[in-house]
């Protein structure tokens, strides 16, 4: 049998509105959290699931999905809020490349120093099998590398995106909501992120540790670099464009 594709998002806004588009869907639920729509688009199989929010439940989603259906390809949707301030509102980012932005090691301070987040590193939680905390290899930022298929399918149906451009860029995960400019700064300087949302990363890691094609693709619900007040309706424009997406992946099968 062919492999399906499967396609993530966390929050039931973010997965349904695909969901509802796929044809000879039966559901299958694992734990309180996930659910997998299952069924075909243009007679190819494709899998929906809702993922629930943050690292931990997409991480678990995307194994429990590539161990129940042996996915061909991930795709990895659904909101985020801006970095960087020439994206706006309604803008799509496609994840050339991904990368847990909470991931930290901090400095060494006594009782009494204080707290000093501007001076925290990244710390790369896959570089060895020793502590973290004391190899100096962990000091390191981890990208995850977006497929060039799955890419260029989503750069080939740019222009059905209207509301909004579609930009290549880098897609920062962790389980926060910055609303601190200056740390949102700090983040974009030192990750080179464009947005940040709580999962691609993540579905990323477990994507690229079982080696299947893996894309995010992310449009901006917010971004307080240049005052873009969050709309939900973002999530509803971002299922059509990576619908266009699919089947165009689909035709290049
Ligand atoms: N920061 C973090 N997560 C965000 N999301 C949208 N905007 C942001 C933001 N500015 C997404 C996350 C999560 C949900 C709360 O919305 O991916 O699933």
């Amino acid at each position: 049998p062919q492999r399906p594709i499967l396609i993530q998002g966390p929050m039931p806004i973010e997965a349904e509105k695909f969901a509802e588009r796929l044809e000879n869907v039966k559901v299958e639920e694992a734990g309180a959290t996930f659910e997998f729509y299952i069924g075909t688009v243009e007679g190819y199989p494709v899998i929906v699931t809702k993922t629930g929010k943050g690292t931990a439940n997409t991480g678990a989603a995307t194994a429990l999905a590539i161990e129940k259906y042996n996915p061909a390809a991930i795709i990895n949707q659904g909101t985020s809020g801006g970095h960087d301030p020439a994206l706006n509102v309604f803008d799509i980012v496609l994840g050339e490349r991904s990368v847990n932005i909470g991931a930290l090691k901090t400095g060494d301070l006594a009782k009494g120093e204080g707290i000093e987040p501007t001076e925290w590193k990244p710390m790369d939680l896959m570089a060895s099998e020793g502590s973290a905390g004391e190899d100096p290899d962990a000091e390191n930022i981890r990208y995850y590398e977006g497929d060039k298929e799955l890419l260029a399918a989503a750069n080939a149906v740019k222009d059905t995106h209207t509301k909004g451009k579609v930009v290549e860029g880098t897609i920062g995960s962790a389980d926060f909501w910055n609303n601190e400019v200056d740390r949102i700064n700090w983040i974009h300087e030192k990750y080179g992120t464009s947005v940040e949302e709580m999962e691609t990363a993540s579905a990323a890691q477990i994507s690229a540790a079982y080696d299947i094609p893996f894309l995010g693709i992310r449009i901006l619900s917010n971004n307080k670099t240049n005052d873009g007040a969050y709309n939900p309706d973002t999530a509803a424009a971002n299922q059509d464009y990576v619908f266009e997406v699919v089947k165009e992946y689909i035709s290049s099968l």
